[in-house]
């Protein structure tokens, strides 16, 4: 073990039809339908799809911020109800970190959530110190959250919701307005955390950040679950939806990516499934 948990996480998570609307009225459009998929222990996942397919509902969903019209959640064998104890087992980083930001203090912000799921002292202690680099450059925890800049509320909301040692952590967007150090600082605290078994879902519209790190990938489209497999059965899998869920295709391929042509997508397709077959 590598990571600073003491305890070791080996149940997978099961979603199993979960559907939500934001108008809760007959025929309103479904923000989330029908959505299964499984989340195995210590993995890295990524969750993407274009803009609206109804990847922060979900989230939110697992996290027991909103509650499912339909479809439920098993976890160790036994049903659970994230909205009924929020963050019990699932930690979640906001996409917008200030809907997640409260505390007066940073110190007090790492602390908080931890401390609310009933973690000790020394866990805490412990998780803090794991996530500290998350902080660079921070030095003062007496700092009111709010007195920081976006890049530095995101760090925060990020380090806090992992600081809640949770056998599932998911991370809206993290790499959105980050440098590439703190991309990579956040890949080595990962690649640490889910030596315990946690497992992390990680979305982003990145895919040189999302693709270098994941493992295993679900796709959104149209509130449904379209794709979930391992990065490598992505990679051959149909890509008619590459253009529509990331800002550019990756430049770790070398693609020039002033337009979305045909020709140059399957090109881009072809080296980008010959990459991952090297890889995987
Ligand atoms: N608070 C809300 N009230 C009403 N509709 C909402 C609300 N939040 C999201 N929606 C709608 O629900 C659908 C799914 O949105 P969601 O934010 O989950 O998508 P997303 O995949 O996270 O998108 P993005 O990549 O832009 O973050 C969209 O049609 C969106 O407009
Ligand atoms: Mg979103």
């Amino acid at each position: 073990m590598t990571g600073s948990n003491t305890q070791v996480y080996i149940d997978d998570l099961l979603v199993e039809d979960i559907s939500y609307s934001y108008a809760h009225c007959e025929g309103s459009r479904h923000a989330v339908h029908k959505a299964s998929f499984r989340l195995s222990a210590g993995e890295l996942v990524g969750l993407i799809g274009p803009n609206g397919a109804g990847k922060t509902t979900l989230a939110k969903l697992l996290a027991g911020v909103l509650r499912p019209l339909a479809g439920g959640f098993r976890y160790a064998g036994a049903t659970i109800q994230p909205y009924k104890q929020p963050a019990r087992c699932i930690g979640y980083a906001f996409q917008n970190p200030d809907d997640q930001l409260f505390a007066s203090s940073v110190s007090e912000e790492l602390r908080f959530g931890a401390s609310n799921v009933g973690c000790s002292t020394s866990q805490i202690n412990a998780a803090i110190q794991e996530v500290a680099p998350l902080l660079i450059p921070l030095t003062d925890l007496t700092t009111h959250p709010l007195d920081l800049p976006f890049v530095m509320r995101k760090r925060l909301s990020v380090a806090a919701a992992l600081a809640m040692n949770r056998p599932f952590t998911i991370l809206d967007e993290p790499s959105v307005g980050q440098d590439i150090n703190w991309c990579n600082e956040l890949y080595r605290v990962l690649r640490s955390i889910i030596c315990d078994g946690r497992t992390i879902v990680i979305m982003s519209h990145d895919p040189d950040f999302l693709f270098e790190i994941v493992e295993h990938v679900i796709l959104m489209e149209g509130a449904r679950v379209a794709f979930q497999g391992s990065r490598n059965a992505y990679a051959s899998a149909d890509h008619s939806h590459w253009a529509k869920s990331f800002v550019s295709l990756p430049m770790y391929l070398g693609q020039n990516l002033a337009h979305f042509s045909s020709s140059t997508f399957d090109e881009f397709h072809q080296r980008f499934s010959r990459k991952m077959s090297k890889d995987i």
